[in-house]
């Protein structure tokens, strides 16, 4: 069908063409075909039948790649006339996309495309039991005049170690190499790629530290290098990568301070270093990043105080996640004056003191995570709070938290938290009864602890139970 109608269309560029008897225009018509070298035609299909397999006839289907017969995932550009291959993409991204055989291969042929300035390989190498594939550690120095873009995504199948021969192309804008079974140390020679934007090394399974020379990379706004597993230090020397917009480092097992440099860091919107080993604190320069929307640090042993930053200069914060980073301290009113926030994580630390009654006001808070803390007093949330909320609010295992039960419907009860005055009653009426007050408040406090409580409180609950009806029995007696 498509064909036809190109064909049909130069069919009326020719007839246009004799009304004009335009000997250019005749020409062009003629020919048909965009001009294109043959040795870049013969490349462009040796390098596609090595992905997808020694069926696919390039010539026989596509005669014309870069006119009337394109193919799915290869786009071209004229240069002096004669049209080249600029980008190539391999793997299922559209229904009629190059998919990848079994036995797929790194043809030589790929490499003289040298006008390419984009490469891509999404869910192509797929079988790494029956074949392991390596990304070849030869030849990229043909494509750094021109390649800009290049990323390996989804390739499970994808092994061995990241060839530094990579750092060779050093017209780079964006290096994206995304959930892959590639292992070993992050080259050093990626610092040499001075034009990078975008640097994606997330969810293979690198190891060793993170390579100082990527603090040369002044133009990146994105680095990515989380679900690996890096060790040693946050380098010092990205306190260079000032323009920096996202920096996730999640999931690894990172180690030792937050350095001061990352206060440098001015155009930060997201710092994601959730999931590894930093300790020594929050660092002080933590509250220079002005621009910071979401600062996520749970699960590391970082330790000290909550209040040791000036968390009223972070205005545009929407995501703050401390949670389980071994906080002490009482949570600061600051926290309540970050008029965007939408998640508030302080969940397991140790955390003391009532809560600022102001958090109920934050306009846009949609999720609050107290759990796991020493918090006191009253909870003082209205009831339209823990109605929007949901879910989404969690505070049990406060043992000295609870909530007012008279301005409470019980089904918005806070799951986990005692009532305050049923409590009060019931130690009163207790009193008034017996001198085993002090074995049996106990019990009792742990009892209306943990009612309503999913699932830690439930195991407990019948022996708790089992007590508390010997008590009763022993008071009646
Ligand atoms: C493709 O088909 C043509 C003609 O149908 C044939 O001459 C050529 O050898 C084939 N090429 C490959 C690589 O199979
Ligand atoms: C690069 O290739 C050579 C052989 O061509 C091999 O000996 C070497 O181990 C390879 N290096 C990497 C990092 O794959
Ligand atoms: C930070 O962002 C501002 C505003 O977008 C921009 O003008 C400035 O150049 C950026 N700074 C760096 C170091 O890129
Ligand atoms: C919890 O706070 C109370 C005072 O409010 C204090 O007596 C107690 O020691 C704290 N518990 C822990 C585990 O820090």
């Amino acid at each position: 069908m498509a064909m036809k109608g190109f064909v049909s269309i130069s069919r009326v560029v020719l007839v246009l063409c004799l009304l004009w008897l335009n000997a250019w225009c005749l020409d062009e018509a003629d020919n048909d075909v965009a001009p294109m070298e043959k040795a870049e035609q013969q490349a462009l299909y040796s390098a596609i039948q090595g992905f997808v397999g020694n069926w696919w006839n390039g010539s026989e289907l596509y005669p014309d790649p870069c006119g009337w017969t394109p193919i799915q995932g290869v786009s071209c550009d004229l240069f002096d006339g004669l049209w080249y291959v600029t980008a190539l993409s391999i793997g299922p991204i559209h229904d009629n996309s190059l998919g990848c055989a079994q036995n797929v291969k790194f043809s030589p042929q790929l490499f003289q495309l040298k006008h390419l300035k984009s490469l891509s390989f999404f869910s192509c190498f797929m079988s790494p039991k029956k074949h392991l594939m390596t990304i070849p550690n030869t030849s990229w120095a043909n494509l750094a005049e021109n390649l800009e873009t290049l990323e390996f995504r989804a390739n499970t199948g994808l092994v061995g170690e990241l060839p530094s021969i990579l750092g060779s192309l050093i017209k780079l804008q964006s290096l994206v190499i995304l959930e892959n079974g590639l292992t070993g140390e992050l080259p050093r020679s990626f610092g040499n790629l001075v034009h990078l934007k975008r640097l994606v090394l997330a969810g293979n399974l690198f190891g060793g530290s993170i390579p100082d020379t990527y603090g040369g990379l002044t133009e990146l706004l994105i680095l990515d290098l989380s679900r690996n597993s890096l060790s040693g230090s946050f380098p010092l020397t990205f306190g260079g990568l000032t323009s920096l917009l996202k920096l996730d480092l999640s999931n690894n097992q990172l180690e030792g301070n937050l350095p001061m440099v990352i206060g440098y860091l001015r155009n930060l919107t997201l710092l994601d270093l959730r999931n590894n080993k930093f300790s020594g604190g929050l660092t002080e320069s933590l509250q220079d990043l002005h621009s910071l929307e979401e600062m996520a640090l749970s699960k590391n042993p970082i330790g000290g105080s909550i209040m040791s930053i000036k968390w009223q200069n972070l205005q545009n914060l929407v995501i703050l996640d401390l949670s389980n980073i071994g906080l002490v301290g009482e949570i600061p009113e600051s926290i309540a004056e970050l008029n965007n926030l939408r998640f508030l994580g302080l969940s397991d630390n140790y955390l003391s003191g009532n809560l600022p009654t102001k958090l109920a006001n934050l306009p846009s808070l949609n999720a609050l995570y107290l759990s796991g803390n020493n918090l006191t007093g009253e909870l003082k949330f209205s009831e339209l709070f823990y109605g929007k909320l949901g879910r989404r609010f969690e505070a049990w295992n406060n043992p000295n938290l609870c909530y007012p039960l008279d301005i409470m419907s019980a089904n918005h009860a806070p799951s986990g938290v005692k009532p305050c005055q049923k409590q009060e009653v019931t130690l009163l009426e207790l009193n008034s009864k017996s001198k085993l007050v002090g074995a049996s408040s106990n019990l009792n406090s742990e009892f209306a602890g943990s009612f309503g409580f999913s699932t830690h409180g439930i195991k407990t609950l019948p022996l708790v139970f089992l007590q508390q009806i010997l008590t009763m029995v022993l008071l009646l007696n």
